[in-house]
């Protein structure tokens, strides 16, 4: 593939992604135009010419407006460009991906149902889904762009010998694909039912006591998760507690209650762009649209 024919074009949720990835890439980032109209409905124009050119939007799906958005990009860029990939950083919607009770909506079926509505879309990539198992439901199957190597080598460049802990059993695969490579120590939190209501939350193998810990998540949203897990890591006697997450949504009180948690130090990639964004994805993003055949 040709890189002078790619033309990446900016989601309003992912600005400052979209073009470290062009920067990455040595390609242009198209100019656009979001607004509202009075009634609320949003307005979304491609301004530069893509004609012929390979487009690739960069979106991530944080508010629902970002869905819309989305959707009117691929159809813009529809019209002009040869060829059309998405590129959702943080695929939202994605932990509604089945019934949890009767009547419930499966979401991300819904929304991979909208995406893969165009026909002129040829190619996805997302980065550390939920469960990638949720991917089935897209037509055209995205690749997942796992950023569990750059939080593992940020994490050796702190130099603190860390255990990483998963807070629950659904974080052990990152926890693993974070540690394994670096040559740390990993674990997760589990629940023990000890008696009764009596229950025992703490790391399934390790003791952490004395020890730096880094826990990981794919998503901090309230940092209800995170801060219940430093508090069982602390009580178990661990020394400074670090936290690392591929998605920072940080909602709600999440980052007075990660302060209050003594949290020494939260660190997220730029799926999400917020304060914390402190790692990026573009170059992993741009290695994989590089090799595209
Ligand atoms: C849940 O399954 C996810 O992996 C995260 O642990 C969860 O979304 C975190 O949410 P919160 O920050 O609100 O606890």
């Amino acid at each position: 593939m040709n890189d002078s024919e790619l033309k990446i074009i900016p989601g309003k949720a992912s600005q400052l992604l979209a073009a470290r990835i062009a920067a990455q890439l040595g390609c242009e980032v198209a100019l656009c135009e979001f607004k509202r109209f009075p009634d609320g409905e949003l307005y979304t124009r491609i301004i530069d010419d893509i004609e012929g050119k390979h487009a690739v939007i960069v979106q991530s799906l944080i508010a629902d407006s970002d869905l819309i958005a989305l959707l009117q990009l691929i159809d813009a860029a529809a019209d002009e460009a040869s060829r059309l990939s998405a590129v959702i950083p943080y695929l939202g919607y994605a932990r509604q991906d089945k019934k949890f009770k009767h009547g419930e909506a499966v979401s991300i079926r819904a929304i991979a149902k909208c995406i893969c509505a165009s026909t002129a879309l040829d190619s996805i990539f997302v980065v550390n889904v939920h469960d990638p198992h949720e991917l089935r439901y897209f037509e055209v199957k995205p690749e997942e762009l796992d950023a569990s190597a750059i939080i593992g080598d940020y994490i050796t460049e702190m130099g603190i010998d860390p255990v990483v802990i998963g807070p629950d059993g659904g974080a052990e695969d990152l926890a693993r694909s974070v540690a394994v490579p670096h040559g740390f120590d990993y674990d997760v939190l589990q629940k023990k039912r000890l008696a009764g209501d009596l229950v025992e939350i703490k790391p399934k193998e390790l003791n952490v006591s004395g020890r730096n810990i880094v826990i990981v998540d794919d998503i901090i949203s309230t940092g209800g998760t995170i801060a219940e897990a430093s508090r069982i890591l602390r009580e178990q006697g661990a020394r400074e507690v670090y936290v690392f997450c591929v998605h920072g949504l940080f909602v709600q009180n999440a980052i007075m209650r990660l302060h209050h948690a003594g949290i020494k130090e939260v660190v997220s990639t730029d799926t999400v762009e917020s304060a914390f964004s402190r790692v990026s994805v573009a170059e992993l993003i741009a290695n994989s649209l590089s090799s595209l055949k």
